[in-house]
């Protein structure tokens, strides 16, 4: 969950190498890089890896869904559409243009349903945001049908899912643009960083201008002397994140591949004991950050939860789950039913989410982290096994 746990000399080098040359920034500079460009060799890096045509570094994984949602021209008013399940970033990104979160409801993958996102397009919806959470893809061939059936881009927030996939398509290749966080607490970490990826030149264009102060850039002549195409704002990547990027995806497979031997572990060793994991719509492409089951009523998740935390390894339920969940949010519920922008927003209170609550409410959970110790991983085990037979 949190990729700091593997640092080691890898990351010490890069970043090293990167104070020695004293070539710490982005842009400029060019007579004295001898041709190195770490922010620029980490977005190459994760374009090669992921099939995308372009990836763009950016400050966040929230600064990649603003420029994202400014890239695709979001105007004051939009109807944005996507989850009450999600970390607060996707709807400040969307709030942050001026523009309205729709809320959808989720299915039992905890992912956004497009099938109730389909009923809430209405002519001001100008983009669709699916979440990947705690791992798991959102159905991605219903939303890309969604988008092309009534033409409204799919923008993916992949901020939670660096490196797992759908279908073997990498998790923020598959809609108009996807966007990946390297924040401490996400698959692999590089302090802060985001990256968004797509396969449009036109929309990688308007971003990466945008994400600059709209600056035109080239290779060419002195950062003082670039061209401007409009006016943007300063999301710009480091050179140390550049540095520590790339050791990060080298570093992928290995992350990925502990996190996914020891969900396997846990999910074996409980399989017995009837409860259910949460379904998923493509479990091949899990990041294994998250172990969640679901279960049969709200009570009996209280149950479970009880007998974890006796175990000695609470799991949390994800309805109380403060960080990912819109019925705790007061300012959203505050912006609800008001005047914003010539468009009244919908009512953010908890009976507008009751679908995607009830499910949440069975939902319980347990963080996995790349390097845990074997009586971390059997602690976990105990504790599953104690909260099904409390539960069921
Ligand atoms: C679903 C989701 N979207 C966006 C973000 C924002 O990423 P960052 O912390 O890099 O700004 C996060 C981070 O927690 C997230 O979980």
């Amino acid at each position: 969950m949190a990729g700091a746990e593997i640092f080691d000399n890898a990351e010490i080098k890069a970043m090293a190498d990167v104070i020695e040359r004293k070539m710490i920034h982005r842009y400029g500079s060019h007579a004295m890089r001898n041709g190195q460009y770490r922010v620029d060799e980490f977005e190459e890096k994760a374009a090669a890896m992921t099939g995308a045509k372009y990836a763009l570094g950016v400050s966040n994984g929230t600064a990649a869904l603003i420029v994202a949602l400014k890239g695709i021209g979001i105007k004051p008013g939009d109807e944005i559409i996507t989850t009450p399940f999600t970390f607060i970033a996707t709807i400040e990104a969307i709030v942050a243009c001026d523009a309205i979160p729709i809320l959808g409801d989720i299915d039992e993958t905890l992912s956004l349903d497009a099938a109730s996102v389909e009923k809430l397009i209405t002519l001001k919806t100008k983009a669709i945001m699916p979440v990947h959470m705690f791992g798991v893809a959102a159905d991605m061939d219903k939303f890309a049908e969604l988008g092309k059936k009534y033409g409204i881009p799919i923008i993916e927030d992949a901020c939670e899912v660096v490196g797992g996939t759908y279908k073997e398509r990498y998790l923020g290749t598959l809609g108009t643009c996807g966007t990946w966080s390297f924040d401490p607490n996400k698959t692999l970490t590089v302090g802060e960083g985001g990256i968004i990826l797509t396969d449009d030149e036109a929309l990688y264009r308007k971003m990466e201008y945008y994400h600059d102060h709209g600056h035109v850039h080239s290779k060419e002549h002195d950062r003082g002397a670039d061209a401007k195409s409009g006016l943007g704002v300063n999301y710009r990547l480091s050179e140390i994140q550049g540095a520590l990027g790339l050791v990060a995806l080298d570093k992928m497979p290995m992350a990925l591949g502990r996190l996914r031997a020891t969900k396997k572990k846990i999910l074996d060793a409980v399989a017995e004991t009837g409860i259910t994991p949460r379904p998923m719509n493509d479990g091949e492409g899990d990041t294994a950050t998250h172990v969640i089951f679901l279960l049969p009523t709200a009570e009996a998740a209280k149950k479970f939860a009880a007998a974890t935390k006796e175990a000695g390894s609470p799991c949390g339920i994800i309805a109380e789950n403060t960080w990912h969940y819109a019925k705790h949010w007061q300012a959203l519920e505050d912006m609800g039913e008001q005047e914003f922008f010539g468009t009244k927003t919908p009512s953010y209170a908890l009976e507008t989410m009751a679908k995607s609550d009830a499910i949440l409410s069975r939902a319980v959970m347990f963080g996995l982290n790349i390097i845990m110790d074997d009586a971390s991983v059997e602690k976990i085990i105990t504790a599953i096994k104690a909260g099904a037979k409390a539960a069921l």
